[in-house]
C-alpha cells in the first residue's frame, strides 16, 4: 500500500502553464485569489504565470485580475487583492526549452527565497500536444530535491484509448502517479460533489437506488453558446469528446458506483472504474447526432458558418447517447447522456426517473422524478404526486424543492477549481481521474468515436437556440423517460425550481 500522500501546508509555489490563456484569467486566477482571500492557500505562496508571449509584469497582473470582481465598498477585500498581486510574477518561456526551464527554477529559488523544503506544484493549462515536453522538462530542471511536487494536467487527456495510454506512458518515467492530478473541472462542482452525498447519507434514496425502482437516468448538458471561433478544435474533438467522454461520463460513474469502501481517494475511484468497467454503450442505431443551423430569426450563425470550421463537416455539436450499466443494480436501465451546443437554454442536470405506480389506485398518477440541477442556479427537487388542493381528488404533479439560494442565506458556492486547486494542496486526489478510469471512460465511447469516423453519419440539424434535434423525442420514449406536463400552472404557486 502506497503511504499517503501529505498536504501541503507551507514553503509552496504554483506554476501556471499557459497563464497567457483564456483559462488563466477567467478561471485559475481567479479561483486562486478567492481560496487566498478566504485564507485556505499559505500565506508564503509564490505563484508563477509561465508562457511564451511577452507581457510586461504590471500587464500580466492586469490580465490575471480583471475577472476578478469586488464590490467598492469592501475594503478588506481589496487589500487582500493587492497582497494577492505581490504573490503572482510572470516568467516568459518556452515550452520544451532546457534553458527556459532552467530559468523557471532560479526565477522560483530567487522568489522562494531560504526554505527548508520546497512543494511545488505544477498546473499545465496548456494543449495537450506540450504535456510532454512540459512534464520532462520540469522532471529535469524544476523538481524539488527536497518537498513534495505535483502535476495538474488539464483535460483532455488524450485523444482516444490509445493516445491517452501513450500520453500516461511518458509521464510514467518522470512523475509517480500519487503525484499526478488529472483535471476533470466536472468532479470539483459543488452538486457533482454532492451525490455521493445524495446517495449514501439517505436511506430514503438509497434504497431506492436500483433498477427496480429507476426506469431511466438522464444526465444533461446544455449550452446556450454555440463553438464560436473554437471550431477547429471542436472539430475534430465533437461533443462526445469535448463533454460527454469526459464530465458526463464522471457523472455517470457516480450515480452508477457501488458504495465505496470508504471516501478516500483510492476507495472512491475503485467503486468508479468497477462501475465503468461494467458499463456499455447501447446500440449504435439509436445514438441521435445533431449540428446546429442558423437560429430561427438569422442572427445567430450555423456551426458551418464558422470560419474555423472545415467547410461541409458532419461533426456533431449535439449528441443523445444511451449507455447501459451490465451489473444486478441497474440491469436493464437506460442512463442518456445528452450533451448540446447552441441550445435554447445553458444547464447542466441529472433526471431520474422512477417507475410508474402499480395500475390501481389511480389511472392518472405522474411519473416521479428525483432532478439534481447542477448548475445554473444548484437545486435538489423531487417531483411527486399530491392530491390536488380543495374539493377534488386528482393527482398533481408538484415538488419538494431544495432551491440552494432559497435555502441556505449568505451561501457561498466555491466555482469547481476552487475546490481542485484546494484538493491539490491538500494532497486528496479524489476529485481527479486516475488513469484506469479514463481507460475506461475511452473504452466506453471508443465503438461510437469510430463509428463516427468511419461512416461519418449525417448529424441532423437544429436551430441555434433551439431544444436539439427534433429526434430526441423519439429517443427519450423509445428509452421509457414520460414526459409528464406539470400542472403547476393550474396553480399560483411560489418558488419553482426555475426550470419550469
Ligand atoms: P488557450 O488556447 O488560451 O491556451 C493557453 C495557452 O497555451 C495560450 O495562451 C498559449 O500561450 C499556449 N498555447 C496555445 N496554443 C499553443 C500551441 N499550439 N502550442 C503551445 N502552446 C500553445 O487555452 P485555454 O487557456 O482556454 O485552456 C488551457 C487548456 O485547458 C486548453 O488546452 C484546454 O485543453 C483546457 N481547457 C479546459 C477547460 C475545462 O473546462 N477544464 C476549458 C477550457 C480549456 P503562449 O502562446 O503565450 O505560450
Ligand atoms: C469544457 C469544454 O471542458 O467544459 C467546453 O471544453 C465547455 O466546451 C466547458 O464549454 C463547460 O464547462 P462549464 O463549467 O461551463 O459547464
Amino acid at each position: 500500500m502506497s503511504s499517503p500522500i501529505q498536504p501541503i501546508k507551507e514553503n509552496a509555489s504554483m506554476v501556471v502553464f499557459g497563464a497567457s490563456g483564456d483559462l488563466a484569467k477567467k478561471k485559475t486566477f481567479p479561483a486562486l485569489f478567492s481560496l487566498f482571500k478566504d485564507g485556505r492557500l499559505s500565506s508564503d505562496l509564490v505563484i508563477v504565470g509561465y508562457a511564451r508571449s511577452k507581457i510586461e509584469p504590471n500587464d500580466f497582473i492586469e490580465r490575471i485580475t480583471q475577472f476578478i470582481k469586488i464590490d467598492d465598498n469592501d475594503s478588506e477585500t481589496k487589500q487582500k487583492l493587492e497582497q494577492f498581486k505581490k504573490m503572482c510574477t510572470y516568467y516568459r518561456g518556452s515550452y520544451d526549452g532546457v534553458d527556459s526551464f532552467q530559468g523557471l527554477n532560479n526565477h522560483l529559488l530567487e522568489r522562494e527565497g531560504d526554505r527548508e523544503e520546497r512543494n511545488r506544484v505544477f498546473y499545465l493549462a496548456l494543449p495537450p500536444d506540450v504535456f510532454v515536453s512540459v512534464s520532462t522538462q520540469l522532471k529535469q530542471q524544476c523538481y524539488p530535491q527536497k518537498g513534495a511536487a505535483r502535476l495538474i494536467i488539464e483535460k483532455p487527456f488524450g485523444f482516444d484509448l490509445d493516445s491517452a495510454r501513450d500520453l500516461q506512458s511518458k509521464l510514467n518515467p518522470l512523475f509517480d502517479e500519487n503525484e499526478i492530478y488529472r483535471i476533470d473541472h466536472y468532479l470539483g462542482k459543488e452538486m457533482v460533489q454532492n451525490l455521493t452525498h445524495l446517495r449514501f447519507c439517505n436511506p430514503v434514496i438509497s434504497h431506492l437506488w436500483n433498477k427496480e425502482s429507476i426506469s431511466n437516468v438522464q444526465i444533461t448538458f446544455k449550452e446556450p453558446i454555440g463553438t464560436e471561433g473554437r471550431g477547429g478544435y471542436f472539430d475534430t474533438s465533437t461533443i462526445v469528446r469535448d463533454i460527454v467522454q469526459n464530465h458526463l461520463v464522471q457523472v455517470l460513474s457516480l450515480i452508477a458506483m457501488e458504495p465505496p469502501t470508504s471516501l478516500a481517494a483510492g476507495d472512491l475511484r475503485d467503486a468508479k472504474v468497477q462501475a465503468l468497467r461494467r458499463t456499455r454503450l447501447g446500440d449504435l442505431k439509436d445514438v441521435v447526432f445533431g449540428q446546429y443551423v442558423k437560429s430561427k430569426d438569422g442572427k445567430r450563425p450555423g456551426y458551418l458558418d464558422d470560419d474555423t470550421v472545415p467547410e461541409g463537416s458532419k461533426c456533431p455539436t449535439y449528441s443523445a447517447i444511451p449507455f447501459f450499466v451490465d451489473n444486478d443494480r441497474w440491469d436493464g436501465v437506460p442512463f442518456l447522456l445528452k450533451a448540446g451546443k447552441a441550445m435554447d437554454v445553458g444547464k447542466v442536470e441529472v433526471r431520474v426517473q422512477f417507475k410508474p405506480v402499480a395500475n390501481g389506485l389511480f389511472k392518472d398518477a405522474h411519473r416521479n422524478e428525483l432532478v439534481i440541477r447542477i448548475q445554473p442556479n444548484e437545486a435538489v427537487y423531487f417531483k411527486l404526486d399530491i392530491k390536488q388542493p380543495g374539493i377534488s381528488s386528482k393527482p398533481l404533479l408538484t415538488d419538494l424543492d431544495l432551491t440552494y439560494k432559497n435555502r441556505f442565506t449568505n451561501m457561498k458556492l466555491h466555482e469547481a477549481y476552487e475546490a481542485l486547486f484546494f484538493d491539490a494542496f491538500a494532497g486528496d486526489q479524489s476529485r481527479f481521474a486516475r488513469i484506469d478510469e479514463l481507460e475506461c471512460a475511452w473504452s466506453l465511447v471508443g465503438p461510437l468515436l469510430e463509428y463516427m469516423e468511419k461512416e461519418k453519419p449525417q448529424p441532423a440539424p437544429y436551430e441555434y437556440g433551439s431544444n436539439g434535434p427534433e429526434l430526441l423525442g423519439n429517443f427519450l420514449q423509445k428509452f421509457g423517460y414520460v414526459y409528464d406536463i406539470p400542472d403547476y400552472y393550474e396553480y399560483p404557486v411560489t418558488n419553482l425550481p426555475d426550470d419550469k
